[in-house]
């Protein structure tokens, strides 16, 4: 039986699965990831430009960086990945998608039990009264302010050197903790502590398996490592189910 034919066994037949993704689901999307060939980081110096000191320098230099990614991710679509991940949700009694990606694009695939651990770049949030809204502006302007209290706005995005949200890292890591498979997928999982997600749930005995192009520094704890593009490998996982 090939690994991608056990791997969709083991999902057939469980009553929990926990999915951790990366920036690599999202790049047959045409979003860039941050640290391949094409990344983000050969670019932009991203850690001088996501952080909180960077924001407290100079705000328009870093709105002008999350305007340009809004623009780029505000038009791309799903890729089959995504939507084969909104299937499969469909298909298990206790399902949890943990997301390292802010694009937004599992939402807008439909996927529905979602923890966005990085936060969601379609959000704003105000630095003076804390609001957090939904705004899909392609164009925030240079100095964004809350219609509230008129402080600066920010993107509601975790930053380098920010620590998550610890309720969705409680949930994310319960998920992991209590899954009988755990897919890991497009991430090079060395920003913890998502990376640490897997590790959670081969510890409580669930069966794990990494989707990448290439093998990465988790592979050899994994369970499956399938190589190869996400657009391909997730849907065949759904396929022929009875
Ligand atoms: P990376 O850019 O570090 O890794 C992307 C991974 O996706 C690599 O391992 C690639 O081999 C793989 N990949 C690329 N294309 C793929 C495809 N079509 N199918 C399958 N795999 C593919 O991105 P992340 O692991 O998401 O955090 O990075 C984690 C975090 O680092 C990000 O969330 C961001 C960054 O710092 C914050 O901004 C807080």
């Amino acid at each position: 039986m090939s690994e991608i034919d056990e791997l969709k066994k083991a999902l057939m037949k469980a009553e929990s699965v926990a999915v951790l993704t990366g920036a690599g689901i999202s790049a047959e999307s045409g979003v860039p990831t941050f640290r391949g060939a094409d990344g983000l980081w050969r670019k932009y110096q991203v850690t001088e430009l996501a952080t909180p000191e960077a924001f407290a320098k100079d705000p328009e230099l870093v709105w002008e960086f999350y305007n340009w990614r809004r623009d780029l991710i505000g038009g791309v679509d799903c890729n089959p990945a995504h939507n084969a991940l909104v299937e499969l949700e469909k298909r298990i009694p206790h399902f949890t998608l943990i997301t390292q990606n802010i694009d937004g694009l599992h939402l807008k695939a439909g996927s529905r039990n979602l923890i966005e651990i990085h936060g969601n770049i379609w959000k704003v949030r105000c630095t003076g009264c804390g609001e957090i809204k939904l705004d899909l502006s392609p164009d925030m302007g240079l100095s964004p302010k809350c219609g509230e209290c008129g402080g600066a706005l920010r993107p509601h995005v975790v930053w380098f050197g920010e620590a998550l949200d610890q309720d969705l890292l409680q949930q994310a890591v319960a998920a992991s903790r209590n899954c009988d498979v755990m897919l890991v997928i497009g991430t090079s999982a060395v920003v913890q502590p998502a990376a640490s997600l897997a590790f959670e749930a081969k510890a409580a005995g669930a069966t794990v398996a990494e989707i990448n192009l290439e093998r990465t520094s988790q592979s050899d704890h994994m369970d499956f490592t399938l190589i190869g593009k996400a657009g391909r490998i997730v849907p065949k996982l759904i396929e022929d189910w009875p």
